[in-house]
């Protein structure tokens, strides 16, 4: 059985004291819950308070490059050093917004292999490319990508998040059945491409997660966990999703 990860990923907010405060606040509340694996994605400069005991670290966004002439840039050994063990790479706010290609992706997802720690490939369509019924097409290629890139054993040890762009930080969550239904092409679509890693590989749903929709949403066969955005910055919302995850795992559903 795949056992459920839920991921706080905290984007661009906060500050040093409640960055604190808020890992203070998930430690003290996932107290308890054995089942799930719980990660948090800090921004760079506060992954140097570590992770609580207990508690997974993991960055938010890496080099395409291993080293040199890069100003501004943060590479996978850097992190590695800062002991996170989770990096995630191609955020759709990563690919609209900073202009980042499946290629450029493909490169990231390799640095942080080549460093032992694990990508959380991030793939889902826009708004657009649902209603022209591309859902399928897009998240292929965004996954063929990474294949092409690292090889088919690129998903041996990898998380993917489907992350619907148009549920992430609108309210809007996927429908279950509709999000599972994502959730196992991408399993089929892996098994197609890399099959040893198809059915012990995590499938992280994200976009406008909640603790009062993750029961229904972690219910569903394909799905593994969440990748949380804005919910992950109170902690108790991030303490009930995980709870939900935990459940699921505890009665080996
Ligand atoms: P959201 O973000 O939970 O705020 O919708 C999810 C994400 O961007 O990972």
């Amino acid at each position: 059985m795949r056992r459920p990860l839920v991921m706080g990923n905290w984007k661009m907010n906060g500050r040093l004291e409640s960055a604190r405060a808020l890992l203070a606040a998930v430690a003290a509340g996932a107290k308890g819950l054995a089942s799930v694996e719980i990660v948090v994605c800090p921004p760079y400069p506060f992954l140097s308070l570590g992770a609580p005991q207990g508690i997974g670290l993991g960055a938010q966004n890496v080099a395409a490059q291993a080293e040199g002439a890069y100003t501004g840039e943060v590479s996978a050994a850097m992190l590695k050093d800062m002991a996170c063990q989770f990096v995630i790479v191609g955020h759709s706010e990563r690919r609209t917004l900073f202009g980042e290609t499946n290629t450029a992706v493909a490169e990231k997802f390799a640095q942080v292999q080549a460093q032992g720690m694990i990508p959380v490939l991030c793939v889902g369509e826009t708004a657009d490319e649902r209603d022209r019924g591309l859902t399928e097409k897009v998240i292929e290629e965004q996954i063929k990508a990474v294949v092409t890139a690292v090889g088919p054993a690129a998903f041996n040890r990898a998380v993917i998040a489907y992350e619907p762009v148009w549920a992430i930080g609108t309210g809007r969550a996927a429908a279950p059945a509709d999000a599972q239904a994502v959730h196992h092409f991408i399993r089929s679509t892996v098994a197609r491409t890399a099959a040893g890693a198809a059915a012990s590989l995590r499938i992280l749903y994200g976009g406008s997660v909640k603790a009062q929709n993750a029961p229904e949403l972690f219910a569903q066969a394909d799905i593994d966990g969440g990748l949380i955005g804005g919910a992950a910055l109170n902690a108790q919302e991030f303490i009930g999703i995980c709870r939900a995850a935990d459940t699921k795992a505890s009665k080996g559903s």
